[in-house]
């Protein structure tokens, strides 16, 4: 079973703006999948989708195996974490414990489960030291911290998130990543949203590239290499693939890629 499957789905907002235009997905389980686009694509209202935040105005969307309908929703969201482009969208408890607290609470478990879930998110995204805050207080990438730990203590089967990495440092970026790599060792199934070409090719199993509401393309991390392409969905080929181009080495990081620098350079004659 695909985690999604969606097939002519439409949606045109109140004042008439044709967002997405007969899109046809399927989005395999236990991958890690990156969405691309450029500005106003589609990406955040495709999104939308996968947690029923929209419903589908024309079309059908199956997210894991639940039809995207009203009755299905709760079903949908116990297994579906949206990390939202904006965190002020999912933060609005009084402390970030509390926040993240709130997730596993609402599922009825038991304190001692909440609390302990709690913690763990806390610990995994690094921000004891803001725990006790008011959310609102934070700054842009804490607050993202927080969103995203919130998500965590639900523990979702599948993660998606738009623009994770918009707001976040450099290091915070890092953390990120290996979050959302445990995860997926874990077996979850990973959507994101990113203008991070660099990051997608490293990163993802599979990409999806969005222009102007509809697919331009999707499939494997490689596309991402097909010039022709990045043009029109006006993106860039990733730096490494731009590089290696031609030399019959595609390294997906830049440690691989230091790895084959440094077993073509010539090897000192009179190394001891
Ligand atoms: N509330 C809204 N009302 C009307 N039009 C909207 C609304 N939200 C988005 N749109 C339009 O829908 C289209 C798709 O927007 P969307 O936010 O899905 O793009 P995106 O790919 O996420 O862009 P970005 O990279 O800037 O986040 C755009 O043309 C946008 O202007
Ligand atoms: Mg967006």
């Amino acid at each position: 079973m695909n985690a999604v499957d969606i097939t002519g789905l439409k949606y045109n907002y109140a004042d008439g703006t044709e967002a997405l235009n007969d899109i046809n997905l399927k989005i395999e389980r236990n991958k890690k999948t990156a969405i691309l686009g450029s500005n106003g694509s589609g990406k955040t209202t495709l999104i939308y989708h996968l947690n029923g935040i929209f419903l589908p105005q024309q079309g059908q969307v199956t997210v894991m195996g639940f039809p995207l309908l009203k009755k299905n929703i709760s079903k949908i969201r116990q297994q579906v974490g949206l990390l939202f482009d904006n965190p002020d969208n999912q933060l609005f408890s009084t402390t970030v414990f509390n926040d993240i607290a709130f997730g596993p609470r609402n599922l009825k478990l038991g304190e001692e489960e909440v609390l302990s879930r709690t913690f763990k998110a806390i610990q995994m995204v690094n921000i004891e030291g803001l725990k006790d805050k008011p959310p609102y207080n934070l700054s842009l990438g804490q607050k993202k911290k927080v969103a995203i730990a919130g998500l965590l203590a639900m523990e979702p089967e599948m993660l998606v998130c738009d623009e994770p990495f918009s707001g976040l440092d450099p290091y915070s970026t890092c953390q990120m990543v290996d979050i959302l790599n445990d995860l997926s060792i874990k077996g979850a199934t990973l959507i994101l949203s990113t203008h991070d070409v660099n990051l997608a090719y490293t990163w993802a199993d599979q990409v999806i590239i969005m222009k102007e509401g509809e697919i331009l393309a999707a499939g494997e991390v490689e596309l991402l290499t097909d010039r022709e392409l990045m043009i029109q969905g006006y993106l860039e080929v990733p730096m490494l693939a731009d590089i290696f181009e031609g030399t019959g080495f595609s390294p997906r990081s830049p440690e691989e890629a230091a790895g084959i620098i440094r077993s073509c350079m010539p090897v000192g004659k009179n190394k001891n």
